[in-house]
């Protein structure tokens, strides 16, 4: 009868290594392992054997289903390492899905900085390798910084309510303001009264930020932009040392090819004042666009700063950030800056 137990013992390790997936396994564990498979089958043949070699046989009976049993369990982990996920029902203990730590792993997308923030660090590095410092203003100002002391004269065209975002009535311009209305600032050229009121001169700063005019959206404008502020002031400053600054920004911005020219225009604070047009080569041939405005200090504003428009001199600019990307980047729409969507946006 002993035997027997070797023969069980040898036919099920056979049938077990041949077992190559989880149906595989569980056929093997009804046949040898279940209620009615052999290993119980064999139990059951003990009644028969001589008592004398009973306990031979039990003992031989219960090693072979512990073994059985173990075989079994390390050979569900085995195929289940190799994906084959082997049902929980008898006892073999349930497992998590497989993982293959040779593959490529998921990929994480990364966000990225907006390309109008790429376009203002740009810019920052272009100018502080000149040797500006970089400044900053609030977006809700004050008539003062926004308009008088840069020599906007309460009449002026630039102050009317339609053109600006005020916070609070303006005053009529019959009624000289006893305080004066808040607004979101329409120019960043308020950072340049706020930084001459600080400091003395001489002064070498930009200024980059948000500005806000009630502009009707379309491919071109937006009633929220972004301007870059310059000013230089020191002894001795002329159109030649303004015109030496923007080559070098268009050349450092657009590219070596880039040339600058200047083209008559009128602002309140600065005389005499012009367009700065910059002709860049995007793939069409080279063509003149207008980027912003700039000229050399007005000494009404130094004077509402408290400087001495005798002693100092200096010139200023301000560019749209917005047309600059656009420029470079081909961007045709400004509303795509705006839209949030990754699909554009990924493209930077
Ligand atoms: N502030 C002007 C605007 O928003 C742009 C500008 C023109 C700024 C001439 C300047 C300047 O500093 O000198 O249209």
């Amino acid at each position: 009868m002993l035997e027997r137990i070797d023969e069980l013992e040898a036919k099920a390790t056979a049938d077990l290594s041949a077992v190559s997936d989880a149906a595989g396994l569980e056929a093997f564990r009804i046949a040898y392992l279940g209620s009615k498979g052999a290993v119980k089958g064999l139990m059951g043949l003990i009644k028969e054997v001589p008592g004398d070699q009973r306990k031979a046989f039990g003992q031989g009976a219960n090693a072979v289903r512990a073994k059985l049993e173990a075989d079994f369990a390390a050979r569900t982990a085995e195929l289940d390492g190799g994906g084959v996920s082997a049902g929980s029902k008898g006892g073999a203990p349930a497992s998590g899905p497989s993982v293959d730590v040779t593959l490529p792993g998921d990929g994480v997308p990364l966000g990225r900085r907006h390309i109008i923030t790429q376009t203002i660090d740009e810019l920052i590095e272009v100018f502080a390798r000149m040797g500006f410092d970089v400044e900053t203003g609030p977006e809700a100002e004050d008539d003062h910084h926004n308009f008088v002391a840069l020599n906007i004269p309460d009449t002026h065209p630039a102050r009317d309510p339609r053109d600006n975002f005020y916070i609070q009535q303006p005053p009529r311009s019959d009624q000289q303001a006893a305080g004066s209305p808040p607004l979101l600032r329409s120019q960043t050229s308020t950072v340049q009264i706020r930084v001459m009121e600080n400091v003395k001169p001489p002064v070498r700063i930009i200024s980059t930020g948000r500005v806000y005019r009630p502009d009707e959206h379309d491919a071109t404008h937006s009633s929220m932009f972004h301007q870059i502020e310059g000013l230089y002031v020191d002894k001795n400053v002329t159109m030649v040392d303004l015109k030496t600054t923007l080559i070098q920004f268009a050349k450092a911005y657009f590219g070596p090819d880039a040339e600058v020219k200047l083209v008559p225009s009128y602002f309140p604070f600065t005389e005499p004042s012009a367009e700065l047009y910059v002709k860049m080569d995007l793939g069409k041939g080279l063509e003149w666009m207008e980027v912003g405005g700039c000229g050399m200090v007005d000494p009404a504003v130094f004077e509402a700063v408290g400087y001495d428009p005798e002693e100092w001199t200096g010139f200023a600019f301000g560019l749209g950030i917005e047309r600059l990307t656009m420029r470079k980047h081909h961007i045709a729409d400004i509303r795509w800056l705006y839209e949030g969507d990754v699909r554009f946006l990924r493209q930077f």
